[in-house]
């Protein structure tokens, strides 16, 4: 039998994470984005990536109709940039709180991140409440920095060893 809700989310906050606002621009929807810790890499060649998205998040549907999204890394300065983009702030306060830029696609990428991942989508997939939406990246910007982490509920920063 499977294991229920508390038991899931008990067990995944024992995987420590970067953080990512995954964001897009379309017509419709105007600018859109949301915090995100479901990102992994998938492929080098050709070079794919996923991120899982809640199918009631708007910038899901905003994706949905640009067929463009943008993996923003966060930095350690940018606790509040993941606050605001997961659900603090409306979308327009959001992106008139933060720094960003038009990448040569059209889509948003944030400045201060670490690193932006300009993405075209190439598949998507509902699984439970959450679709896995597959993006070709077109283009990747790294800056400098540290990464924010996301561990037991909490944000976290890289330590020495
Ligand atoms: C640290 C953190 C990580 C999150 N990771 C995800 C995620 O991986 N997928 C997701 O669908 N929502 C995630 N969320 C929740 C969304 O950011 C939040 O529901 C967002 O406001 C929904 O987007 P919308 O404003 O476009 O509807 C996360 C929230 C936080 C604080």
């Amino acid at each position: 039998m499977a294991v229920g809700v508390d038991d899931f989310k008990k067990a995944l906050q024992l995987w420590a994470s970067g953080v990512t606002v995954v964001t897009t621009s379309s017509e419709r929807y105007g600018l859109q984005g949301m915090t995100v810790t479901a990102f992994s890499s998938v492929s080098a060649n050709p070079p794919q990536i996923l991120v899982c998205l809640n199918q009631n998040a708007d910038t899901g549907t905003g994706i949905e109709e640009s067929q463009n999204f943008a993996v923003n890394v966060l930095s350690t300065d940018q606790q509040n940039v993941s606050n605001q983009f997961a659900g603090g702030a409306s979308q327009e306060e959001r992106f008139a709180n933060t720094n960003w830029s038009v990448s040569a696609s059209g889509t948003p990428f944030l400045n201060d991140s670490i690193l932006s991942l300009d993405c075209k989508v190439v598949n998507k997939v509902l699984v439970g409440t959450h679709w896995i939406v597959i993006g070709e990246i077109q283009e990747s910007v790294c800056r400098d920095g540290e990464p924010l982490l996301y561990f037991s509920g909490s944000y976290r920063e890289l330590a020495e060893k």
